[in-house]
């Protein structure tokens, strides 16, 4: 795709990645993109690069626009792999360029390259890069997504180059929210930002109000957000900023998911009338399967949920490995303000159920005890109880949401 223009004399100048599927791990169905941008001014500036593969397509757009050597400033918003392994290459094309970076991104960088020939700028928050007509202000954000990472603020534009933060992995030829809206829908969109927003963020909640909070403090218009991932938020970005607010202040869906994994079916089998359980209390149910079920979907999907319900058989007196795997990766990104029960078959000693709240507890999820455990084979007195059981973590549930922020935002 060619450069788009998207503020006078700044261009979308990225690439967009149709055929990733697998980004470290994280399932992209739809695909992803590598926004950077090329401000046109007395000083030639190029904020973030692309993933190094991809690095020619950015190189062509410039090409479009401006000869490379004339880029006089770099600005590294974030390190991560997928922004910043083409800046050999840039500094390449133009060697007397300088960068401008945060303190710990210039440590990281150095862990990358050997950058002892190129000129190189710490920048804080509130310092400022004139590039002729336009006055680009730094904003530290740490830990969004890494320590280094940083977004930069056009004055004049009111335009926040937010890289990670406000992105989603979706491929497609439209840059603006309004124009992938009008080819596809709200509600594909929405769903982008929270699968992103799960599978990347959710650690980072409490950082993502306190940076939302800065920039309200900091009084800074903003008009345009344009991140380093999908489309730009031109049509309202108050929008995405509400989205972001109150999925940080941990609002979820009245619901309950169960995800599981079976050996011989006995498990699963009692995911059948624990389910009609939830249901009769009047709270909706989903049902996740692990090993049929990319990691990145379960996890949004226990995400956007009030309450989850893991089902493990035991083997070898430990918890089913996929069942394991599953709540180690939910320890990683801590989610809060979540109920959750186990439920699961055994044959001799059982260990797996109890495994499973362990693992709850060092996630630091609310739990409702006892689960419930059933012999090889679920009989139809097994069957009532886990009826029963379900109904009743359903009215748990309906009184731990009560607690909490309401349900999530269903508009972008
Ligand atoms: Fe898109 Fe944290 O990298």
């Amino acid at each position: 795709m060619g450069a788009v223009e998207i503020k006078p004399g700044i261009f979308w100048v990225g690439a967009v990645d149709w055929a990733v599927r697998d980004f470290h791990g994280y399932i992209t169905p739809h695909g992803t993109s590598y926004n950077n941008y090329l401000i046109l001014d007395k000083h030639v500036t190029l904020v973030d690069t692309v993933k190094h593969d991809f690095q020619e397509y950015t190189i062509d757009n410039i090409k479009g626009i401006v000869d490379p050597a004339k880029i006089e400033n770099v600005v590294i918003n974030h390190i991560e792999n997928d922004h910043m392994t083409s800046i050999d290459r840039i500094m390449e094309l133009a060697p007397q360029a300088t960068i401008y970076i945060s303190d710990r991104g210039k440590k990281g960088l150095d862990r990358f390259y050997d950058t002892s020939t190129w000129n190189i700028k710490i920048v804080k928050t509130g310092q400022t890069l004139n590039t002729g007509s336009k006055t680009i202000t730094f904003l530290e954000t740490p830990m969004l997504h890494w320590p280094d990472s940083m977004m930069s603020y056009v004055q004049e534009d009111k335009l926040l180059m937010s890289q990670d933060a406000f992105g989603q992995h979706l491929a497609s030829s439209a840059r603006f929210d309004d124009e992938f809206c009008d080819q596809y829908s709200v509600t594909a969109l929405e769903h982008a930002v929270r699968d992103y927003y799960a599978n990347i963020l959710m650690p980072f909640g409490t950082l993502v109000k306190n940076k939302i909070a800065e920039i309200k403090k900091l009084g800074l218009q903003i008009d345009m957000i344009a991140p380093d991932h999908g489309v730009i938020w031109r049509r309202d970005p108050g929008k995405i900023l509400q989205m972001y607010l109150d999925m940080a202040n941990d609002k979820a869906d009245l619901r309950v998911v169960i995800v599981y994994d079976t050996m011989w079916h006995s498990t699963e089998h009692m995911t059948i009338p624990i389910m009609e359980g939830v249901k009769a209390a009047g709270v909706d149910v989903d049902v996740i399967k692990l090993r049929s079920t990319p990691m990145s979907v379960a996890i949004k999907r226990v995400w956007e949920s009030r309450a989850m319900l893991v089902g493990t058989p035991t083997l070898n007196n430990i918890m089913f490995p996929s069942v394991a795997e599953f709540l180690t990766h939910l320890r990683g990104l801590r989610p809060k303000n979540r109920l959750a029960a186990a439920f699961g078959s055994y044959g001799w000693g059982g260990g797996a159920v109890k495994e499973a709240y362990e693992a709850f507890k060092k996630i630091g999820l609310e739990v409702v005890e006892p689960g419930i455990e059933v012999l090889y084979r679920p009989s139809a007195d097994d069957d009532k109880k886990c009826f029963e059981f379900g109904k009743q973590f359903a009215a748990r549930t309906i009184e731990f949401h009560a607690k909490f922020n309401g349900d999530l935002p269903r508009k972008c």
